[in-house]
């Protein structure tokens, strides 16, 4: 699997969110406790960019119409077997990597 790097590890503090692109993917990155989650940046409901929504604990709630997933696994708080897709993600010498899926 290849990963992207994405941004600095110091431009997601704890208890924030922010876009980035990893290959052709919009991804969005979610800082929980210190450790760094990557979720598809759509929500399943319309497509609203969850980087933008409001982070509590491990649970962010989409900006549009209030849907909330679970950032540590993409899956919709209310309705589990419903999520966005989740991407893995690495930490070396200060960068976010996440991985893209594609065949290295
Ligand atoms: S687009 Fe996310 S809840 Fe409607």
């Amino acid at each position: 699997m290849d990963f992207e790097d994405v941004c600095a590890l110091e431009s997601i503090a704890p208890g924030t969110s922010r876009a980035v692109r990893a290959g052709d993917r919009d991804v969005a990155l979610f800082n929980v406790d210190g450790t760094v989650h990557a979720l598809d940046n759509a929500c399943r409901h319309s497509g609203a960019a969850l980087a933008g929504g409001k982070l509590c604990g491990r649970v962010v709630a989409c900006p549009a119409h209030g849907w909330k997933y679970d950032v540590t696994t993409g899956a919709l708080v209310v309705a589990p077997t419903l999520s966005v897709t989740r991407y893995p993600v690495r930490v070396a010498d200060g960068r976010v990597f996440v991985g893209t899926g594609n065949a290295a």
